[in-house]
């Protein structure tokens, strides 16, 4: 296949611009006594300012798939590709750095670093990608805060944050060295509804307000509905690829 009918493909996968994010034929086998597959063949390309949800019953790969496009795991077969480059072959620290500069990430429990403020969890993935100066850090990370409505908290602990609040601290980390896309496991799965809702909105200004693609792992189907696209999974496959009007 010549390189410009590998473009129209991808171009045609993504419904026209090139993708952000694409998984090409993702398998990813947990060699064993007896192998597990944890997903098996996924092709996904997910566009500029997307928000996607990914469901499925528990057990089906929902975090598997994540974790092999935020680059934390490596495929067995198949690649993932970000701004249409192959992570195939990338060294871990290309991987480390693709990983820091292109991609944040939210967790079901927001493991931030206990003994650390809020303003220095924040700022430590721009000291790990090491662009800016300390004032430029903090600034910046005061800043990400105060957007997500904690500059009176920027230098409390974790245990002297609600659930909510820690939450909301893991966004402004994942946001830190400004990635164009925010993975998310279960990001509201830990929390009352209440400051549920609260993240959701904020996953949701982030794609309408600061151009940010969010893929968000979920199995509260309330929740998947209003996101712009639907993707689930089924024993490791995509069974269904939905785009909903709003
Ligand atoms: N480290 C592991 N060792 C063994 N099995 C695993 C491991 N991680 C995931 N699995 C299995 O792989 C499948 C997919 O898991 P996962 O991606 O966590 O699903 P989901 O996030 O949709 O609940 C499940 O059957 C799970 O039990
Ligand atoms: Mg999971």
């Amino acid at each position: 296949m010549t390189r410009s009918q590998t473009t129209t493909l991808a171009d045609r996968r993504a419904g026209g611009a090139q993708p952000l994010i694409e998984a090409r034929s993702v398998t990813r086998i947990l060699e064993g006594v007896v192998p597990t597959t944890l997903v098996h063949d996924i092709d996904l390309a997910i566009g500029d300012n997307e928000f996607v949800a990914v469901t499925g019953p528990s057990g089906s790969g929902k975090s598997s798939l994540l974790y092999l496009l935020g680059l934390l795991d490596l495929p067995t077969s198949g690649e993932v590709r970000i701004h249409g480059k192959s992570t195939a072959h990338m060294s871990e620290a290309e991987r480390a750095y693709t990983r820091l500069s292109e991609l944040g990430f939210v967790f079901q429990f927001h493991f931030l670093l206990p003994e650390f403020s809020a303003l220095q969890n924040v700022t430590l993935p721009m000291r790990a990608l090491g662009r800016l100066s300390r004032e430029e850090m903090d600034a910046r990370g005061l800043m990400l805060l105060a957007s997500l409505g904690l500059a009176e908290h920027a230098h409390k602990r974790p245990d002297q944050l609600s659930g909510g609040q820690r939450q909301r601290v893991a966004v402004a980390r994942a946001l830190a060295n400004d990635a164009p896309v925010i993975l998310a496991d279960e990001p509201t799965g830990s929390l009352d509804s209440k400051s549920s809702e609260q993240v959701f909105q904020i996953l949701r200004d982030l794609v309408d307000e600061r151009g940010k693609t969010v893929v968000a792992v979920t199995h509260d189907l309330d929740l998947a509905r209003r996101m712009d696209r639907q993707v689930e999974l089924m024993d490791g496959a995509i069974v269904s690829d939905k785009r909903a009007g709003r």
